[in-house]
């Protein structure tokens, strides 16, 4: 193995800022920091083989050399690609959390129970953190982040949003001078891939989604993906990083994709859009906009070529201007990728005794509310389906009028074989509120035979 170039105190140890936890975790010997891995799935066998086969690699390039020590997994016995001694491994996490020896614990098990019971542990124990649970943090963040703060740990996070690309880095710390004006993308890759697959190949929603599913891209139960609830976890870690506001998930406006047909589809494609499900954080004065939902995008726009698994987010900041940043939201070396990547940070922190825990909690005083989804305003596209006969379009308009929502095109085909045609519409902006009413009246029009359907646009 390499030597370790000289650092810290002589290169021989060094003791973080705040040595009160009087364990061996605050201490490194050698230029060596411990890792325990609570958490041994899929990305969990990727970050330890990262760590195993790596471990001169990033000796070389940090001076700090990361020793997995301890991994914990319910269950031991299924094969993984990657081989830890036996005496390694352990289904105990307090025996990891417990370890004096060890500094970082990487938290890979997902979901709120136990994973928020080990995470705080660890850090009272005097742990640093790294975790990829999106969930966690977004329910459950301010705790955690405080109790980092308070034990003078670190809790970092980058795989917990877009996988590989790493976007918490980007915005913490490249665009730390700037003022955010918005910051939205596809962050979920199994809600595009089925877009995508719909929209190139004329897949059915069900048969895109089961196609996904055998490519491995979508989950046995993808509720959580479709229905856009992953996305809005990442939304609300983004919106606090982005815009300092801690954003309750009920906050968050969200609706998925399990309506989207193919001929909204055809007709975004016609009309020259495509749809995405898109999360949305955008602020207006002291006011956040926080939103999921599928949206027209124009087809020009880089957001728009975004296709397959991947995940796109598209930042608007003061300084910086306008960027995209683009990759793989998912999977087993794109989220090791990241994992990793927050470890060598730690390590990093650790060396040079600095703590930016803090950093996470929200002290954004400009924002000072999120807007109600009543009060957004946005272009719609709207899709009626009525009976062909004289007056029904301009039962349409004049309620929409009526709303003040004004008509920006309109598309009839021709009449069907079952005398129901669809009215294609794209409008100008428009109330949410006033949209929502106007569209509960035209549906009570015996004319109307369908539920009608919005699709909000981005421009
Ligand atoms: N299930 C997520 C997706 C990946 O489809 O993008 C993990 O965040």
């Amino acid at each position: 193995m390499a030597s370790a170039p000289e650092w810290g105190s002589g290169g021989r140890w060094f003791e973080s800022s705040r040595p009160d936890h009087n364990i061996k975790s605050s201490i490194i010997m050698d230029n060596k920091i411990n890792i325990g891995l609570i958490g041994f799935g899929t990305i969990g066998s990727g970050v330890a083989k990262s760590l195993m086969e790596r471990r001169d690699m990033l000796l070389k390039r940090s001076g700090i050399d990361f020793n997995l020590s301890l991994v914990c997994d319910k269950d031991l016995s299924s094969k993984r690609d990657v081989n830890i001694p036996k005496g390694m491994l352990t289904k105990d996490a307090d025996r990891v959390i417990n370890d004096p020896n060890i500094h970082i614990i990487v938290e890979l098990i997902g979901g709120i129970h136990p994973a928020k019971e080990i995470v705080m542990k660890a850090l009272s124990k005097g742990k640093h953190v790294v975790t990829a649970n999106k969930l966690l943090l977004a329910a459950e963040g301010m705790d955690i982040f405080q109790k980092a703060m308070d034990s003078n740990r670190e809790i970092y996070f980058e795989a917990s949003v877009a996988g590989g690309i790493p976007i918490i880095k980007a915005i913490r710390e490249g665009m730390v001078g700037n003022r955010f004006s918005s910051v939205f993308g596809i962050l979920n890759g199994t809600s595009n891939y089925i877009l995508s697959s719909m929209s190139t190949g004329g897949a059915s929603f069900k048969a895109a989604l089961k196609e996904a599913q055998l490519k491995g891209f979508a989950e046995k139960d993808p509720s959580l993906d479709i229905k856009g609830l992953d996305s809005s976890h990442k939304l609300a870690i983004l919106s606090l990083l982005a815009f300092g506001k801690r954003v309750d998930l009920s906050d968050i406006y969200v609706e998925g994709i399990e309506d989207i047909s193919n001929f909204d589809i055809q007709y975004a494609k016609e009309l020259g859009y495509v749809i995405k499900l898109l999360a949305i954080a955008k602020r207006y004065g002291n006011e956040l906009e926080v939103r999921v939902h599928p949206t027209f995008l124009p087809s020009e726009y880089l957001l728009s070529s975004v296709s397959g698994a991947y995940n796109a987010i598209f930042i608007e900041a003061d300084l910086v201007g306008k960027q995209l940043f683009y990759g793989q939201g998912a999977g087993k070396l794109p989220t090791s990728s990241a994992v990793v990547s927050d470890i060598v940070d730690i390590g990093y922190k650790i060396a040079c005794g600095k703590n930016s825990a803090e950093s996470v909690i929200p002290r954004d005083t400009e924002i000072k509310k999120v807007r109600k989804m009543d009060d957004v305003v946005t272009r719609y596209y709207a899709h009626f389906s009525a009976i062909d006969k004289p007056g029904v379009l301009a039962n349409i308009a004049d309620l929409l009028g009526r709303h003040n929502i004004s008509i920006a095109s309109v598309v009839q085909k021709e009449r069907s074989k079952s005398h129901i045609v669809p009215i294609v519409m794209l409008t100008h902006e428009a109330k949410e509120k006033d949209m929502q009413a106007a569209l509960s009246k035209i549906n009570k029009l015996p004319a109307i035979k369908k539920k009608s359907v919005i699709i909000r646009l981005e421009k």
